[in-house]
């Protein structure tokens, strides 16, 4: 139209007002040419804003569903998904989210002195122990009488927790007062306590009594197979004014029940996830003694297997699926699992592993076996080398059938809320025997199958 308008009759050659009428004209058509060119504008940043909206939203929520509440230890964008996916099998209706206090409640492998003392505390090692554990190995087989860590790696292997340690910790735990609580101890349910000496603990609510109960004699099982890789453990009563006044408000908030049996475990610095080795893989053969990949492994490298088959030998005594096995169980979705930390497992800079949260252990590992069964017999089945000390427990156990006994008077004697929380039912404490005695088993299956060595 303007071109017509230009070719029929120069502007230049119209009247002023038919002039002005066409620049009017042209003035108008130029600006509503801008304002489609400035809507075409808008309309494309709209439809890249949406987009990219929707790709963070997608990415926050793949994040959110992969990471919830994990400590800076758990990395990865899956590996989470797995243990949402594994505790969503498992979760209890939030009805019964609340802590209900009280509760009812062949070969010989044993010819050496039944239990031997405990060690010292040693935070840092002494330094000949130290550059010991970090040089390559020098001193000799790490396997002894065919299926046991032979001494000289006993000797190397830091002790966090000795009985004494845990002793005087539980004392001090019970006589504080806690001034604060706060998130960092995982789920809500779990907090972050400060004591008046400003040392910290993990205070575990539980999604119900057995998981607290489930900690908790998990913690006295450990003592009494000698494990000291568990942070010693005091139970408290919410409704104990003396240690709890400080925060009550903080109580009032988390909606905690005066009535509540809490645990409390001491909260331990500097620790680092911990990565299955890889003969507990699942494409391996299993911790053998005629490991040849054993031979070539560092000193510091011995002693974490050698913690590793305790805590084998020690979830599956007590049926704890929220470790290894719950990572056997997500391979199903996650090929990967493997590469990452795993679940409830800890290091300290001195190199002994954690065991932190066991409340899957015992009680509720037990309400659930026939799920994960065939998961911990595969586990306990790929491992072969035993500690001698933790053999020689199973053993005596074993032997005089009395584990439901020594654990409810270990438990007794030590835990003043004892009778509160109560004890492992019968057919659960015969469950626990059964498991010591399929444990023998094993290890006298082990000695018979590497007797050539
Ligand atoms: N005793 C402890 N000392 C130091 N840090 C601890 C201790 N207990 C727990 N934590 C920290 O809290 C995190 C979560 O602990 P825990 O497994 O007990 O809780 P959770 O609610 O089960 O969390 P998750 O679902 O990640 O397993 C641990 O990874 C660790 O960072
Ligand atoms: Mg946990």
């Amino acid at each position: 139209m303007r071109l017509m308008v230009k070719q029929s009759s120069p502007p230049d050659s119209k009247p002023s007002a038919q002039r002005s009428a066409v620049r009017r004209g042209e003035t108008m058509r130029a600006l509503s040419a801008n304002l489609f060119a400035l809507l075409l504008v808008c309309a494309l940043a709209s439809v890249f804003y949406v987009w990219s909206a929707l790709e963070n939203h997608l990415e926050r929520h793949k994040r959110d569903f992969s990471v919830p509440g994990r400590g800076s230890f758990h990395q990865g964008p899956s590996e989470d998904l797995s243990a949402k996916t594994f505790r969503a099998l498992l979760a209890v209706p939030a009805a019964q989210r609340h802590n209900s206090g009280a509760r009812s409640e062949g070969q010989n492998l044993t010819n050496t002195s039944a239990f031997m003392g405990t060690r010292d505390y040693h935070v840092n090692g002494d330094d000949e122990r130290s550059a010991q554990r970090e040089g390559p190995v020098k001193l000799g087989s790490p396997v002894d009488d065919r299926i046991f860590w032979s001494d000289w790696l006993e000797d190397l292997l830091p002790v966090r927790f000795t009985e004494g340690y845990a002793e005087v910790w539980r004392n001090k735990a019970r006589a504080s007062p806690v001034v604060k609580l706060e998130p960092g101890c995982g789920r809500i349910s779990n907090q972050l306590a400060t004591f008046s000496d400003g040392t910290k603990a993990c205070v575990r609510y539980g999604i119900n009594a057995d998981q607290v109960q489930g900690e908790t004699l998990t913690y006295y099982l450990a003592s009494l197979l000698g494990i000291t890789n568990l942070p010693p453990l005091v139970l408290s009563h919410i409704g104990d004014s003396a240690q709890w006044a400080a925060v009550r408000t903080r109580i009032n908030d988390l909606q905690w029940s005066d009535r509540a049996v809490v645990s409390l475990t001491e909260w331990i610095s500097n620790l680092t996830g911990v990565v299955t080795p890889a003969p507990l893989r699942q494409e391996s053969s299993g911790l053998h003694p005629a490991l040849k990949w054993l031979e070539n492994k560092t000193t510091a490298g011995l002693l974490e297997l050698m913690q590793w088959s305790d805590l084998i030998v020690f979830d599956y005594l007590t049926a704890n699926f929220d470790r290894l096995v719950s990572n056997l169980f997500s391979l199903q979705w996650d090929p990967h699992v493997m590469e990452r930390d795993t679940n409830n497992l800890l290091k300290t800079p001195y190199g002994d592993l954690v065991f932190i949260d066991n409340e899957a252990g015992l009680v509720h590992g037990f309400r659930v076996l026939n799920m994960w069964e065939k998961y911990h017999h595969s586990v306990l089945s790929s491992v072969c080398v035993f500690r001698k000390r933790t053999t020689q427990r199973v053993a005596e156990l074993h032997r005089h059938r009395d584990s439901r006994r020594r654990l409810l008077e270990l438990y007794r004697d030590s835990e003043p809320l004892s009778q509160e929380l109560g004890f492992l039912s019968d057919e659960h404490a015969a469950v626990l025997q059964d498991r010591i005695d399929r444990l023998y088993k094993h290890i006298l299956h082990c000695k018979g199958k590497y007797s050539q060595l």
